[in-house]
């Protein structure tokens, strides 16, 4: 592991090993061996013999500048089958077929990929893309659970359309969205853990748009980011999530997770609403307008007229984390139903940002509350974010709010503090 000080901000330069094993998907490989390279990494590729009936070893070799080798008995000289997995910092098999997954969780050696994984012991990371039958087959789901018993990861399928016509989960996430998550998983190996097995999460992201006509909006510079990197860590610990986007960035669908798409403030709120019932912990990561215009006009407005446009009437939309409390005061929504809300605080001269966090947790009455301090062009928008997480102390001592400052991180970090301390409070 290099550490690279030479850019503005200092990265870790890792010795990654892409596996590529024999799916159709193989082509999308070569698409996350260029990530690899992009994040500046030092990438060999390592394909079975079925992976090199998709795609030419020449392909990866000029991606990855690297020669490519299948077999144990190549580059005897080198010992490669040792040496490679003894160096990497991180192994990624994309696609990792029913086979494949079969194999390493048999301990088997039989060709270079197998043998560099059994030698292994830096993160290992497996991304399935297989029909959903071989998926859900037994025999697979107790290699899956044998991998992950062993510290592998096995990252959750995305659901959608498979080779053929055919589509459920078993589709392989896209390259850039597999590489995120195991550097993710190089920056904290407990990132993924399965703690959230049989937990359902209902998550808001994004921000809204509230129509003025048929072209206009209010809106925000959310870019739906964070919710979906706790849409993503939710996943990947086991839990069934669910997602109420609003408008966000074109990002990728978390693997695993069910996304509902919405608009306004009004339609986020009815689409939580009808959900929160349902779930075991509810984050309003969303950044929900607060007002919207009286009315929306059916025909595109005119300037000049005397319309909206002139003087903007507004009226203010509902607070739909100060609801879901409520509705759990009221018994329409469990008592044990976590409530999380976030707040971005920029300061001001009466108080700080996480002032004003712990004003606004006691005020909205939910149970954690991820604080940020935003401005100058921190949070919205970025990959990184900081802040704190202020929760409820101790039950039933009135005690102050527990706050944890969280360091600066991608948001995927930060959604993995978050989760721990849900864990912490919930034990879910
Ligand atoms: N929120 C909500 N419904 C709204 C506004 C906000 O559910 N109409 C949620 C957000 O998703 C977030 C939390 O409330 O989880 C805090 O959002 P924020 O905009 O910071 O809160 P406000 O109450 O609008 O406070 P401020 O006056 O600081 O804007």
């Amino acid at each position: 592991m290099i550490v690279n000080q030479t850019s503005e901000h200092s990265h870790t330069s890792l010795s990654v090993i892409v596996g590529v094993s024999g799916g159709i998907a193989a082509y999308k490989a070569a698409h996350l061996v260029r990530f690899f390279k992009e994040q500046g990494h030092d990438v060999r590729v390592i394909p079975t013999d079925a992976a090199l009936n998709f795609v030419g070893a020449a392909t990866f070799e000029a991606l990855s500048g690297n020669p490519v080798d299948t077999h144990v008995f190549e580059a005897v000289d080198e010992v490669q089958h040792v040496r490679l997995g003894q160096e990497a910092d991180l192994i990624v098999i994309a696609p990792a077929t029913a086979d494949c997954m079969a194999r390493i969780a048999q301990g088997r050696a039989d060709d270079l990929l197998t043998a560099s994984v059994l030698v292994a012991t830096c993160p290992v990371v497996l991304a399935p893309a297989m029909h959903t039958e071989m998926w859900l087959n037994p025999a697979t789901q107790d290699n899956v659970a044998t991998l992950r018993r062993h510290g592998k990861i096995v990252l959750e399928p995305a659901h959608g359309r498979l080779t053929g016509a055919d589509s459920g989960p078993g589709r392989m996430p896209e390259p850039a969205h597999i590489g995120r998550l195991a550097e993710a998983v190089v920056d904290n190996p407990e990132v993924f853990r399965r703690d959230l097995e049989g937990t359902r999460v209902l998550i808001s992201a994004g921000g809204t748009h509230e129509a003025l006509d048929p072209v206009r909006f209010l809106g925000n510079a959310s870019s739906g980011k964070q919710g979906f990197a706790l849409a993503d860590v939710a996943a990947q610990r086991g839990a069934e999530v669910t997602i109420v986007a609003g408008v966000t960035e074109d990002l990728d669908v978390p693997s695993g997770a069910d996304i509902i798409r919405v608009r306004s403030a009004l339609e986020m709120k009815e689409a939580m609403d009808a959900r929160a019932q349902d779930a075991d912990v509810v984050i309003m990561a969303a950044a929900v307008a607060d007002y919207r215009p009286a009315s929306v006009a059916e025909a595109k407005l005119k300037k000049g007229s005397e319309t909206a446009l002139d003087t903007l009437e507004l009226v203010e939309n509902p607070d739909i984390l100060a609801g879901l409390v409520q509705a759990r005061h009221d018994g329409q929504i469990s008592a044990s139903t976590a409530i999380v809300g976030f707040a971005a605080e920029t300061g001001d001269d009466s108080a700080s940002p996480l002032d004003h966090g712990i004003a606004k947790f006691q005020r909205k009455g939910c149970d954690l509350l991820m604080c940020n301090a935003v401005g100058d062009g921190k949070v919205f928008g970025q990959d990184h974010s900081q802040g704190w997480i202020i929760s409820r102390g101790e039950e039933d001592t009135g005690s102050a709010p527990h706050v944890v400052e969280v360091d600066a991180g991608t948001k995927l970090h930060v959604a993995a503090r978050i989760w721990d301390e849900i864990h912490r409070l919930t034990g879910a």
